[in-house]
């Protein structure tokens, strides 16, 4: 085979895409339940706005992101996240003008990445998030934290866990930037090379480097939450208030920090217990992020929110072997006889289909036998078998293909027969 599809990415088949419509029938359902509202933006935008936006430190934008000249010579990237889209989107619309604030917008769309795949990290991956712009009350926070485990726990998931820090606000993070530069500075030419240019410009991004993980300074390294003002504090305070108010059980980790540079008190990340899920365990990520829309070019204004995969959530289903309940098989399977059924057949298909039906029939001039096996495969609930005799009386044979009952039915009661098979 000459053409292979690209390293880290997947065809989706029909057989799994009807999950996938199914999960984004979900997320679109829950949104609304939350009075989210879609947004969809360009699939690249300007390179600058990554940079800006995720933060030019952070190995997303160092050595991940799809960055070409479009033939204009304008470097452009497809998008390797969402956040950075929504807020261009909500500066440039002037949202924060809108009459109802919090302006609160969901996604769900391709995300590019160029990672190392491995099972559950792709080069094309599709997330699922939510973003609230304009307000900073923990209230928010928690809401996007409840609508996220409600997503999960609605599609049956298990065994999660919700695991939250607080990144402070901006004093609180100053000073925690200072002692990790003590910390690290003594012995940083024993840190691969990007921690070396991280060491001024932003420590924090030390933390969650892949390269350096284990090495001994990483363990005992100043964690934020020990760096908390005073607001900070009360802050994630209300924030896990609400939580526990909401029945939410969570576990602070102190050394979340997340990949991307935005965020800023609440950070969060919802993970999978068990077996069989490899090394990644990450199903979804978000936090607070109130200087980004300033960062972007708009007023200031306060944000929060999470994203997730969709490619992660349906390992984590597979995992723990949930099946989805997607609707089977076709109302009705068309069995012609003879030449003159078959010339009569798209006209019945067409009104049956219509009349709100699922329907279809054979376009191989496969034998009756053939018909029926197709039926069968095709998991319809009856047949109608039209031969002359149907025909000249204007009625269909109706089979049932559970129990095998016949019955002679009127063109006329058809859709009316079809549709309490359907129902029973
Ligand atoms: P993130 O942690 O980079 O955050 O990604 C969020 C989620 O996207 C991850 O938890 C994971 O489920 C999924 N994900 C990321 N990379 C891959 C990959 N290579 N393959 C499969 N799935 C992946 C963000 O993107 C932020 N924009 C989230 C956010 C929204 N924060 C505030 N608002």
């Amino acid at each position: 085979m000459k053409y292979k599809l690209p390293r880290g990415t997947q065809d989706i088949l029909p057989e799994e895409s009807r999950k996938w419509q199914y999960i984004e029938a979900k997320a679109h359902d829950l949104c609304q339940r939350y009075n989210y509202k879609e947004i969809r933006t360009p699939i690249f935008e300007q390179t600058d706005l990554f940079a800006r936006g995720v933060g030019d430190t952070t190995d997303i934008v160092q050595k991940e992101m799809y960055t070409f000249d479009d033939r204009g010579g304008r470097s452009l990237t497809l998008r390797p996240e969402g956040t950075a889209s929504t807020v261009r989107s909500f500066v440039e619309n002037k949202m924060y003008g809108w009459a109802d604030q919090p302006t609160k917008l969901y996604y769900i769309g391709p995300m590019f990445r160029y990672e190392r795949p491995q099972s559950g990290r792709m080069r094309q991956f599709v997330q699922f998030g939510v973003e609230a712009m304009g307000s900073a009350d923990p209230a928010i926070d928690a809401e996007v934290i409840g609508l996220a485990m409600d997503f999960y726990s609605e599609l049956g998931l298990k065994n999660l866990k919700l695991i939250i820090n607080s990144l402070g606000d901006k004093e609180s993070r100053r000073n925690h930037k200072e002692a990790l530069i003590n910390h690290f500075k003594p012995r940083i030419n024993e840190f691969c090379k990007d921690c070396q240019t991280r060491l001024e410009k932003n420590p924090l991004r030390i933390l969650d480097c892949k390269v350096d993980r284990n090495h001994e300074l990483m363990v005992d390294a100043p964690a934020i939450l020990e760096f908390l003002n005073e607001d900070s504090v009360t802050y994630f305070e209300q924030v896990k208030t609400f939580l526990k108010d909401m029945n939410i059980s969570y576990e602070v980790d102190a050394s979340l920090v997340r990949g991307l540079d935005y965020y800023n008190n609440t950070a969060f990340e919802i993970m999978i217990d068990g077996v069989g899920f490899g090394a990644i365990t990450t199903l979804s990520g978000g936090g607070r992020y109130n200087g980004l829309v300033e960062e972007i070019g708009g007023p200031a204004t306060p944000g929060i929110g999470f994203a997730l995969s969709i490619e992660r959530l349906l390992m984590a289903l597979e995992t723990q072997g949930i099946e989805l309940p997607l609707e089977d098989g076709l109302d009705a399977y068309l069995v012609t006889m003879g030449d003159k059924a078959k010339t009569a057949a798209p006209k019945l298909l067409h009104q049956l289909r219509h009349e709100g039906l699922k329907v279809d029939a054979d376009y191989l001039a496969k034998k009756v036998k053939g018909q029926m096996k197709a039926a069968d495969r095709q998991q319809a609930k009856v047949v109608l078998i039209i031969g002359d005799e149907e025909l000249s009386t204007n009625s269909v044979m109706l089979k049932s293909m559970a129990t095998g009952e016949q019955e002679l039915v009127s063109i006329t009661d058809i859709t009316d027969k079809i549709k309490n098979y359907k129902s029973e």
